[in-house]
C-alpha cells in the first residue's frame, strides 16, 4: 500500500472477525515500531502482545474489574448492533462536528464496554515504557504506535488505539505478568475487520485544514 493511501484510509475499527492473525504476520507488523523516530534514539517502547488463551483471560479480568453492571457478552453483542445504526446516522448528520458525540447513553456504553474488551479483537497489544524514561518518552511512543496502526492497515488488518483499558492497569500487569520496571502507556486492538459492520464505516470528521495549518512567510 502506498504511504498516502495508508495514512488517509486508516480508521479506528471497533468490530473484528474471530479469525486469528497468523503469528508471522503479527511479527511483521511488530517490526514497524522499531523504525519509529525517538528522542535521542532512546527507543522508549516495549510491547506485550496477547492472543489465544491469554487474551481471553485478559478480557475476562477486565470485565470482572469493571464491576457488576458490565453487560454479559450476549448483551454486549446486541448493543453493538444497535449502536451501529445510531452512530452511522450520527455521522451522516454531523459531518461538520468533531469528536464522538455521546448524545446517547448506548453510544457511551458501547465505547466504554467495547474498549475494555478491546472490541473482542483476537490480538491485544499493550504498550509500555521503561519507568526510568519518564513522561518525556510519550511523544516517541506516539510515533511507534502510529507505525503499528499503519503497518497493520497496509497488511489488510485493522486496529483501534485504546486508552480506556488504562483504567485497569493492575489487571493487565497481573494477567500478562508484566515486569515492574515498566510503566503501561496505552493499548491497541488488532485483527481482521468485520467489513459488514456499520460501526466500521464510521469516518470521524476532521477540523478544516485552514484551522490547523498556518503558514508564515
Ligand atoms: C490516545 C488515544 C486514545 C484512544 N482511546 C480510545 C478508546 O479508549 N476507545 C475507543 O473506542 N477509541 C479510542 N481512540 C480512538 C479515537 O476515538 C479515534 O482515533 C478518533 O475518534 C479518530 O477516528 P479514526 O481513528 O477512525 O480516524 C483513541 C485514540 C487515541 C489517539
Amino acid at each position: 500500500m502506498e504511504t498516502y493511501d495508508a495514512l488517509l484510509t486508516r480508521r479506528s475499527i471497533r468490530k473484528y472477525l474471530k479469525d486469528p492473525v497468523p503469528p508471522d504476520l503479527i511479527n511483521k507488523i511488530m517490526m514497524a515500531p522499531i523504525w519509529a523516530p525517538s528522542g535521542s534514539n532512546t527507543q522508549p517502547w516495549r510491547f506485550y502482545v496477547a492472543s489465544g488463551k491469554k487474551r481471553d483471560e485478559l478480557i475476562q479480568a477486565m470485565i470482572h474489574a469493571s464491576g457488576p453492571e458490565a453487560p454479559s457478552m450476549d448483551a454486549y453483542d446486541q448493543l453493538v448492533e444497535r449502536v451501529d445504526q445510531i452512530r452511522a446516522a450520527m455521522t451522516e448528520n454531523n459531518t461538520a462536528e468533531v469528536g464522538i458525540r455521546r448524545t446517547s447513553e448506548e453510544g457511551a456504553k458501547f465505547i466504554r464496554y467495547g474498549s475494555i474488551r478491546f472490541y473482542q479483537a483476537p490480538v491485544v497489544i499493550i504498550v509500555a515504557t521503561p519507568k526510568q524514561m519518564g513522561g518525556s518518552s510519550h511523544q516517541s511512543i506516539g510515533a511507534a504506535v502510529q507505525n503499528i496502526l499503519l503497518a497493520a492497515h497496509a497488511e489488510g488488518l485493522a486496529t483501534c488505539w485504546l486508552g480506556m483499558p488504562m483504567a485497569f492497569k493492575d489487571k493487565i500487569i497481573q494477567v500478562l505478568n508484566i515486569p515492574d520496571d515498566v510503566e503501561l502507556v496505552t493499548t491497541i486492538s488488532l485483527g481482521y475487520p468485520d467489513k459488514n459492520s456499520a460501526i466500521n464505516k464510521l469516518i470521524m470528521p476532521r477540523l478544516p485544514f485552514e484551522e490547523i495549518v498556518t503558514y508564515r512567510s
